[in-house]
């Protein structure tokens, strides 16, 4: 018999800051990140048994391992105005929105609830850890980390995601089930998208430790086997194509502003009298092609800091506490001398060739080259060791470090 007491939360270890991409990892049953991407990933599902070994050791040791966020702290995190959460009944199927008091939340052992709560690497760095394990994956793809909670029978029902999603089975038992049915039509008559024809094709209860990968599309269903169930899902998103270009539009339409040639005013000295006056005049079209021409309107290039800075959003959600006592420019560049400085955990960061983007902020426009190098450092690692060399002539409020500092974006 294995006593309560004897439990311990599991701590997952930051990723090293180079993932050994060809060699095999556990995570992925030994294969090794290369492996995984060119033959599973985007494609088919995986169903990885002891993807993390410390539960299967810790349970034969007698000392089984929980999940490294309790179940009390989940439900304080579900009542903060800054999390994203939402509980879903089943039998019959019903759909409430975030914040939740403790009070208003079933008991962890009723049956048939699940509270979901989105973004949770911003409020646990249990789970900002975990994400640092899939920094193998382009940083633009991810989407954020969710932790479920269940009670006995609890789940979401069978569906579809359009994301990739890494399933890590954290706390109790989840029976899955999955299909790679084409019939994805869902059914009209419930407040939640649940597929009308669910045919499961394959089957597993997964126990702590285990890990489930499922391509976008893939129909899903899992029910929660035991109190507390908890399940933590590393989504990946994919925007459409449509999405990309029309935010990619807005934001070049814009940038527009700045461009003194764009000012002036169409002219047509040489337009000669017309007998088709109803006809956009060819003089106008021809004009207007030339200056598209000069703007590279038709190519990626000029669309593609626009799209950088979309992905660089932060959630919507997001809220930063600009510092109370914010340091005086002197003193900040000081400080980023002797201590690591960071982004804030819903800070977004990526970078286009050597241009990056922060909270959908071109930062490193017009910002001398250490502040430049300190960004690129920032967002390949995601921290910055410390300053290297001197912050040069840029020694204003318009440095883009000190501004994303006294927004909250970046912290010490
Ligand atoms: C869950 O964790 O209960 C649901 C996750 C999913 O199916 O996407
Ligand atoms: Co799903």
């Amino acid at each position: 018999m294995t006593s309560f007491y004897l439990s311990n939360p599991y701590e997952p270890p930051r990723a090293p800051e180079n993932l050994p991409l060809d060699q095999p990892w556990a995570l992925f049953g030994g294969i090794s990140p290369q492996k995984f991407m060119k033959t599973y990933w985007h494609k088919k599902p995986l169903l990885i048994k002891s993807a993390i070994p410390a539960f299967r050791l810790a349970a034969k040791s007698q000392k089984p391992l929980t999940s490294p966020i309790s179940a009390d702290t989940l439900l304080k995190i579900a009542n903060k105005d800054s999390a994203e959460s939402r509980l879903i009944q089943a039998k019959p199927w019903s759909f409430s929105e975030g914040p939740f008091k403790k009070k208003s939340l079933p008991e962890i052992t009723d049956p048939h609830w699940t509270l979901l709560i989105q973004g949770m690497e911003a409020h646990h760095p249990a789970a900002a850890k975990i994400l640092s394990w899939f920094r193998f994956i382009p940083d633009a793809r991810l989407d954020d980390l969710m932790v479920s909670i269940a009670g006995p029978g609890g789940g979401v029902g069978p569906h579809f995601d359009s994301y990739d999603v890494f399933l890590i089975q954290m706390a109790g038992r989840r029976h899955w089930r999955i299909s790679e049915q084409k019939d994805l039509s869902l059914n009209p008559k419930l407040p939640l998208k649940i597929l009308q024809n669910f045919k499961v094709e394959k089957e597993w209860v997964l126990e702590p430790g285990d890990m489930l990968y499922l391509p976008p599309h893939i129909a899903h269903d899992g029910i929660a086997l035991d109190a507390g169930c908890q399940t933590w899902s590393v989504g990946f998103r994919s925007p459409s194509y449509k999405e990309l270009i029309q935010e990619g539009l807005w934001r070049l339409a814009e940038s527009l502003e700045g461009i003194p040639e764009l000012e002036r005013h169409f002219a047509d000295p040489m337009q000669e009298a017309s007998a088709k006056a109803e006809q956009l005049p060819a003089e106008l079209i021809k004009q207007i092609e030339d200056k598209l021409k000069n703007l590279k309107l038709d190519q990626a290039v000029t669309f593609l800091p626009g799209i950088a800075a979309y992905l660089s959003e932060p959630k919507q959600q997001a809220i930063f506490n600009p510092p109370k006592n914010p340091l005086s420019v002197d003193a900040f560049f000081e400080r980023l001398k002797r201590e690591v400085f960071l982004p804030h955990p819903q800070t977004r960061i990526l970078s286009l060739g050597k241009a990056v983007f922060c909270n959908g902020e071109n930062v490193t426009e017009n910002q001398t080259k250490e502040v430049q190098a300190a960004w690129s450092t920032l967002s390949a690692k995601k921290r910055l060791p410390s300053l290297k060399g001197s912050r040069g002539p840029s020694n204003t409020d318009d440095n883009s470090l000190y501004m994303a500092y006294t927004a909250g974006w970046l912290i010490f």
